[in-house]
Parts: C-alpha cells; structure tokens; sequence
C-alpha cells in the first residue's frame, strides 16, 4: 500500500563517536567541495571590521549581515566599513569585483589567515555563503571563548544542485510569521535556497486574497472540538516574509492547491464544488472528495484571480500548484465536468485533471511564471513546461526527466521529515520511520538518466507535513534530518561520507543548540548483535549523540536522572528488559530506548523424514487489514513453492499467503529473521512466533531472533496484501551466514 505518512525505509541508526570538528578538519556542513588546511590560526580577538570594496555597492548589505551577527556573537561592535586596498589585520574583506568567476552564481572562496579574513565570491549571494561557512568556522558561541582562534584555510566551494528547499506546512498547523522567519535563517545557515510554502489545504488557507474576502474569514479557521483554530497571513506579512528570504537568498515558492486538498476554499465558496456544498473546512486530517469543480469556468475565474495576487507577492519564478491527491469521484457525477470531457474531447477523468492542470499553465505562462505540480501531474499527460515533484519515489522523476521536464526530487523514502527518525516502543511497529542515515543516503539523481536527462534534476525539497506538527514540533521532525539533506544537495557526490558527516554532527549539534534548535534527540543505542541467550549476554549501550550520560532500568520503569547510570557493558543472565534514556547538559533529554533481552532455550531440530524440496503453499482470497487465522478457512489454490514466493497467487489484491516447511541450519547458534514486506506477515520457526510484522502497512523491515540447533526446523510465514503494492522478502543470517533472503536450497517439506 502507499499513503502518506508511512515510510517505506528503515534502518538503523549508527553513528560513530568521536571528536567533534577539529583544527586540521573544520566540521563543516553541509560539506565544502574543497577545503585546504593551512599553517597557523587566526584569533578571534583580533577581529576588527568587516570591508568591502566601495564599487561592490550590492555586497553592502551581505557584509552588514555579517557585521551584525559577528557583534551580536562576539558582543563586541564589528563596525564594516568600505575599503579599496589592502586587507588590514583584523579585518573580514567581502571581494566580488576580482572573484573567480568559474564559481558560478553560487559559489565562493573563503580564505583564513593569520591577519585576516577574505571572502570572495561572484555575486552577494556566493558572499552569503561564504558567511555561512565562517559563522560555522567560528565557535558556536564566540562570546564564551574569546581566545579561540579559527584555522587558517582555504575553500573552494559551490553547490551540487541549484534547488535545495525545505516544503513548510502551515495549514494543518498554523505557524507565526516569526517561525517562519526562524525557519527561513535556518535553511540559510545551511545554504539552502526555496522556502516551499504550503498556504492552502482542506484545514485552512492561509493567504489573504483581497478579491475574495471569505477566505481568510471562513477558509482559515476550523472547528476544532468547539475551538476556533487557524489564522492567516496579510499581504504585509507575505511581503515582510518574502523581504526576509530574499536577505537571506531564499526564493520562496507559494503552493496553492488544486483541484484537490481545497475544501477549505470550497467552505467559503462552495459554488466551486461539484455539488455546491455546503462545506465546513475540514477538522480531520486525510484526503477529501470535494475539490474544485473542473467543468465550471467560474472556478477558473476564481483561481486566476488568485493566482493574479499571489504573482504580484512572489517574486518567485516558479508557483507551486499541488495537484497530488484528487479524489475524481465528484468529477464522475458531475454534470458540468462530463460535459467538459464531452466538449475538451477527453478520455477519462485522469484527462480532465490534466486539462485543469494545462489551463492554469498557460495562464501562469502568461504571466511570465512557471508551474510544479506533485507527481500526479504526470497522470492524464503532463502539461507542456511544468516542473515535476516527484513525492511518490522516484518513478515521477524518472517519467519527467526523460521527457523533457525538469524534476525535484522528494520521496517520502528519504524526504518526509514529518515521519518519525526512528521506531521507539509504543508506537505500531507498521509505522515507517527515517532515521538520519537514511536521508543522508539519498541520491536525487536517479541513475538510469542519462548525463543530458540528469541536467532536469534541479535538486531535493524535505517536506515537512504538519498533520502531527504544531509549530513547537517542527524542529524535532525536520532537525537533525534537514542538515543530512543540505549536504546532498550541496556537497560533491564523490565527498558524500557517512562516517564522516556523523562526526562532523557532532560539532554542528552544539550549532544548532546554540541557535536553540529543539532538534531530535536519538536515546541510546544496543550494540549488541545479539537480544537472546542461552547462558550470559554482555550488552554495551551507546549515545548517537556523544554527549550527556545515559541512566537506564532494568525493571520496566521510565529511567530518571536517578536511575543507575551507564558507565561500562551490562552483563545479563536472565531475560531482562533495558530502558534508557540520554540526559544532556543542557537539561534536554532523549526519549526511552528499549531493548529485550531473552534467555532462551536453544530449538532442537526435528527427526528427518522423508523430504523433498520447496514449502508448502496455501492461497486464500480475501479483504483483511490483520493476518487472520487462515486454519478455518478454505484456500483458493495449493501446492509446493520453491521459496517464499508468489507463484500461487491468482490476484494481486486483497489475498494471503502460507508457507509451511522445514529450514534447515548448518550449525548451532543464533539466528536472526528478517521480514520485508507490504501488507502485514509473521514467521514462526516451530511454534515460536519469532517476527510480527503485521498490519497494513507499506514495504518496511521487521526482524526477530531465535536460537537453534544444527538440522531441520519447521518454519512458517503468513502473509496478506490488502492492495496497492506488494512485497514480501524472507531473510535470515547466522552464523557464517550473511544477512540473505533464505535460498531455496535450504527449504524442505515432508514428502507425504
Ligand atoms: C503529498 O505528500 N501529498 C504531496
Ligand atoms: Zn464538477
């Protein structure tokens, strides 16, 4: 299955402890194309002013930038002052006339010495992120260490991909214009350059538009249990905000929705709809029938109007159209839409999404404005010149960027900041979950393209959906994550290094504590490969975060700062159940990590019968949303499989699957299964269920441990698959054994 809100990626978080930044590798992210460390240090005393060359007028207000966050962190006045010769000691110089003009739009040199300070970039904006690169060479709070030095260096740096966004929802979630504000200084600290900002959905529009005053008094306010909840952004606002960004070299890019996820605006206007409504803005989160009525050319009217304020606040070359998740079941009934689709020639109503998609193209092309639209664009036929963000993998990517269109790159996989970084007890272990080595992994460029197709991938947008999200959330499910995808879209591919960037986020937490970021905060980790023992099992725990002490139970109760603290391996000789938790010294604390640890017995083999390759196979059809009890009930089909395939199958929806056979194991030991699949599956090795992956739920991993002795086991996995797409992979490992789906030459079943 695919909805929103359920990772298809999991894995495991490892970061490596060690030293944070030091002076021979500054810890910069995201990470500098070229970075020359050179002899001696420069001392932050000695800091004077900051210059720049009287003919770069447009490079005055980058270097008043810098001054005032450089007197501010310093708390000392760091007056700039325009020069035309030599850089004096003490001074940070802002060059652009004499740049190397090979750094494109972008980039910039950052050169450290002994005396001074000297960036030089093309343009105000390359200067710009020059500053981000020293404020990230200075200490993270100057103030309090003021005989700290910065290494003397050179870099050489420019960005990968030119579009390096972040997607912001305020409408399930309205957030102040100072939050938003926050947020923009905060993609720019990480030289990140598209503020998408989602302002209308079916909870809540968020933009004043003066022609069409219901909007912001009927579609920005919900009922919330009796509650009056919403708000909205005037004109000013808008403007201040967009000033804002454009200082700190952020294009914001607006997205107003349609023709679904409008409910809201149909609320206040509910002749836009189908049915005419009426409409209430919608107080539950999920995906809505009621969207613009395609077959009335007053809903045109209405968006054009819309889209004419909204062009004249967003100096934005682009304006995002949403167009993800229309429901069409309106459209099917609706005498006006089919005979739009009588009248447009139109197959379906797939087309007719397009044609409301192509319309509002042309006119956003006559006003000189390029449209993006989510993946769904693609369905029906793509309009002539739009940009394609592809959320559902990256199959929308691939689509677009071989036909011309230029691409971002956001798949849920990787991008969705609004999943949780990692599966904690308590929560469904259906849930997905993408921790930060996972969005580091991300490669925006699929490699099927060729070098030309690879030219429409502009870059990557993190979304941030709100649903579960209210302002004061927002730091803890974008951050540490939005620094993983900085680096990718910023960093060479070939400097792309995972040991690396987790040492060198050790540095940057103390930034962003510094910038009081409520980032997340990973609980510790068990190192052990190891949860199951026959005799005694050493565990050794580990803080991802390098810092803080961990306190831990062994009783089951909440670990408090009073727990017994963890200073070396835990030995354990009975089934035990670890709880941790990491406390910071800045009074912050990590959620509770668990981890079961089980005494077992080892499993013996069965007595071999006769046997034959291959398991045993059952195909049942049916609509479940749980695994059922298959035993009552009458298979469809029968036979003998090789491995845990499909083969059975007759349907691709709403079935399940039995396997039954023996495994056989080649030595005593620990073994550890692995089910990978979408829906819900189980695995038992004789009559331990051994892994409970069930649920409806898409392609995720879930694994358990068992131990056994050398010989035949009886093992069995029930499967189902409710609809939409399909997995199911069997994977194990044990001694000399590599993690591997479980060939078919050691399955077996009774030859009867
Ligand atoms: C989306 O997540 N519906 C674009
Ligand atoms: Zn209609």
């Amino acid at each position: 299955m695919l909805i929103r809100g359920i990772a298809t990626i999991m894995a495991i978080v490892t970061t490596h402890s060690a030293a944070a930044g030091t002076q021979d590798h500054p810890a910069i992210i995201p990470q500098p194309a070229q970075i020359q460390r050179t002899d001696g240090e420069f001392p932050i005393s000695k800091l004077r002013a900051v210059e720049f060359n009287h003919s770069d007028a447009d490079v005055q207000p980058v270097a008043e930038y810098l001054a005032s966050w450089l007197s501010d962190a310093t708390r000392r006045t760091i007056p700039v002052s325009q020069s035309a010769g030599h850089p004096a000691s003490g001074t940070i110089t802002l060059n652009r006339t004499n740049a190397n003009a090979s750094l494109g739009d972008e980039g910039y040199e950052l050169r450290v010495t002994t005396d001074a300070i000297r960036l030089s970039a093309p343009t105000p904006r390359g200067l710009f992120y020059a500053v981000q690169t020293l404020r990230q060479l200075l200490p993270p709070k100057p103030n309090a260490t003021p005989n700290a030095t910065l290494p003397c260096l050179a870099i050489k740096d420019q960005p990968r991909y030119r579009w390096r966004g972040m997607l912001l929802d305020c409408c399930r979630h309205f957030m102040t214009k100072e939050f938003v504000k926050r947020y923009i200084d905060l993609l720019a600290f990480h030289k990140m350059n598209v503020l998408h900002w989602h302002l209308t959905e079916d909870q809540g529009w968020r933009i004043e538009i003066k022609k069409y005053p219901r909007l912001t008094e009927v579609a920005a306010w919900r009922d919330e249990g009796g509650q009056r909840y919403g708000g909205f952004y005037t004109q000013e606002d808008i403007k201040e905000v967009v000033a804002y960004a454009a200082s700190r070299f952020v294009t914001v890019v607006p997205e107003i929705e349609m023709p679904g996820h409008s409910v809201a605006a149909l609320a206040a206007y509910p002749h836009l709809s189908c049915t005419g409504g009426p409409h209430e803005v919608a107080n539950r989160w999920g995906v809505f029938h009621d969207v613009y009525c395609a077959g009335n050319d007053q809903v045109f009217d209405f968006l054009q109007d819309v889209l004419d304020e909204v062009i004249e606040l967003f100096p934005s070359p682009y304006i995002h159209i949403g167009g993800d998740e229309c429901p069409k079941k309106r459209w099917e009934t609706c005498a006006k839409c089919q005979a739009r689709i009588k009248t447009e020639g139109l197959q379906d109503e797939h087309e007719l999404q397009s044609y409301f998609i192509r319309r509002i193209e042309n006119y956003l092309n006559t006003k000189n404005r390029r449209l993006i639209g989510w993946d769904e664009i693609l369905e029906g036929g793509l309009a002539p010149n739009a940009t394609v963000q592809s959320w559902r993998g990256m199959r929308g990517a691939v689509a677009a960027a071989t036909s011309g269109h230029d691409v971002i790159a956001s798949p849920t996989s990787h991008c969705y900041l609004d999943y949780a970084q990692m599966r904690l007890p308590g929560e469904p272990t259906n849930m997905g979950f993408i921790d930060l080595e996972t969005s580091y992994s991300f490669e925006p460029t699929p490699p099927e393209l060729t070098p030309s197709q690879a030219g429409h991938v502009l870059g990557l947008e993190g979304n941030i959906w709100t649903e579960h999200a209210p302002q004061e959330r927002v730091d803890w499910q974008v951050f540490p994550r939005l620094t993983a995808l900085s680096e990718v879209a910023w960093s060479p591919k070939e400097l792309r290094d995972w040991p690396n960037f987790a040492k060198r986020m050790m540095a940057h937490y103390t930034r962003l504590d510094a910038l009081g970021v409520k980032y997340f905060l990973a609980p510790p980790q068990c190192d052990s490969r190891h949860h199951v023992f026959t005799d005694t099992l050493d565990v050794a725990l580990r803080n991802p975060l390098d810092r803080g002490t961990i306190h831990y139970t062994l009783d089951g109760s909440t670990p408090t700062s009073r727990s017994p603290r963890y200073v070396k391996p835990l030995t354990f000789s009975k089934t035990t159940i670890v709880r941790a938790r990491t406390y910071l010294p800045n009074d912050r604390v990590t959620e509770t990590s668990e981890f079961h640890l089980r005494k077992l017995e080892p499993l013996e083999p069965v007595t071999a019968t006769r046997r034959a390759p291959g398991l045993h196979c059952k195909y049942y059809e049916g609509h479940w949303r749980r695994l059922p009890d298959f035993d009552p009930l009458s298979p469809a089909a029968t036979g003998i499989t090789d491995n845990f395939n499909m083969t059975l199958r007759k349907r691709t929806d709403a079935f399940g699957l039995t396997f039954t056979g023996r495994l056989e194991v080649p030595a005593d030991g620990t073994y550890t299964f692995h089910l990978r699949s979408d829906d819900g599956s189980r695995l038992w090795i004789g009559s331990d269920l051994v892994v409970d992956h069930d649920g409806l739920h898409s392609v995720g991993n879930a694994s358990g441990q068992v131990i056994l002795k050398a010989g035949l086991h009886p093992i069995t996995v029930h499967f189902f698959e409710s609809g939409g797409s399909e997995h199911l992979t069997v994977s194990y490992e044990g001694p000399s054994i590599p993690k591997q789906p479980i060939p078919a030459s050691v399955l077996w079943h009774k030859d009867e």
